[in-house]
């Protein structure tokens, strides 16, 4: 009886094959593979996507239309819409560019939650896939809303660094300690997308409120230890008010769709209480 394995076997007779035999037995591997691929690529996603433009007749009334495009491994909502673009509508308007999670330009309403496109897998979603635009906000064409309101609450918060002193050498080092670092690390990674704004009912029903992306990226700048006191303490003054971090009602929408995990509630509550201790007078 042999005792020889399949793994012998099969490097024995690898070890006899001419290197004829071996290019033509790669290349009937190759062919299978392809193969392998145009079965998966029969395979089709049905998309619902919200259509609406304003400008032209007959198509200036809300509704959906149906796209059936190719499956492919890996596959996302952005590159499903793209297919869909491309093969069926060239009409069909949305926003996108980096395709890997950083523009933040791709939000969208998918399957009834504010998803980014490129960082979502088909293979992961139930089928009809519905796209529509952000909700509470205004819909320019198809998939792409008015961002104007949005950058706007970013704006009055001022998002950028400012400190109460500027070192007397330009070239001067602004240190920061590795703790205070940690405190800031997960607001530094907002993306501007709006998901959370289009998230939360009660930026919804209240035009003013700052809404919780500009809200972390206040708790971003005032936290930093390298702006100084005084900074931190205008910074908080302007959040303490009606429209700023009292609007929140902890519902952590806004927390639960963040593509970049940020903990928006949190960092909130946070500013809640320093808000509170900014305001506390010892005599
Ligand atoms: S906080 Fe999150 S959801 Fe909101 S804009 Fe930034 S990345 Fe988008
Ligand atoms: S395309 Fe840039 S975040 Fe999706």
């Amino acid at each position: 009886m042999s005792t020889q394995t399949t793994e012998e076997a099969e490097t024995e007779a690898q070890g006899s094959e001419s290197p004829g035999d071996r290019r033509r037995a790669e290349k009937a591997r190759e062919q299978s593979g392809a193969q392998d691929a145009v079965t998966t690529a029969e395979e089709t996603v049905h998309l619902k996507v919200f259509r609406y433009d304003p400008e032209i007749e007959g198509k200036n009334e809300p509704r959906f239309d149906d796209f059936h495009v190719p499956f492919e491994k890996g596959m996302t909502v952005l590159d499903a819409l793209m297919q869909a673009r491309d093969r069926f509508d060239t009409t069909l308007t949305f926003r996108h560019s980096c395709r890997q999670a950083i523009c933040g330009s791709d939000a969208l309403f998918i399957n009834g939650s504010q998803r980014l496109g490129c960082k979502t897998q088909i293979s992961d979603l139930e089928q009809p896939v519905r796209v529509e635009p952000l909700p509470h906000a205004e819909v320019v064409k198809d998939l792409v809303v008015d961002m104007e309101h949005f950058y706007d609450q970013m704006e009055a918060v001022e998002p950028y660094f400012q400190t109460d002193e500027t070192p007397s050498d330009d070239m001067e080092e602004q240190r920061q300690s590795r703790a205070n670092r940690e405190k800031i690390k997960m607001s530094t990674r907002c993306i501007w997308c709006g998901a959370c704004m289009s998230s939360c009912n009660i930026a919804a029903g209240d035009n003013e409120y700052l809404g919780p992306a500009a809200l972390n990226k206040a708790f971003r700048f005032s936290m930093d230890d390298r702006e100084g006191e005084q900074m931190r303490e205008q910074r908080l003054e302007h959040l303490d008010q009606t429209h700023g971090v009292w609007r929140c009602q902890t519902q952590f929408s806004c927390t639960n769709v963040c593509p970049k995990d940020i903990p928006l509630t949190e960092h909130i509550q946070e500013l809640k209480r320093e808000a509170v201790k900014n305001n506390l007078k010892f005599w």
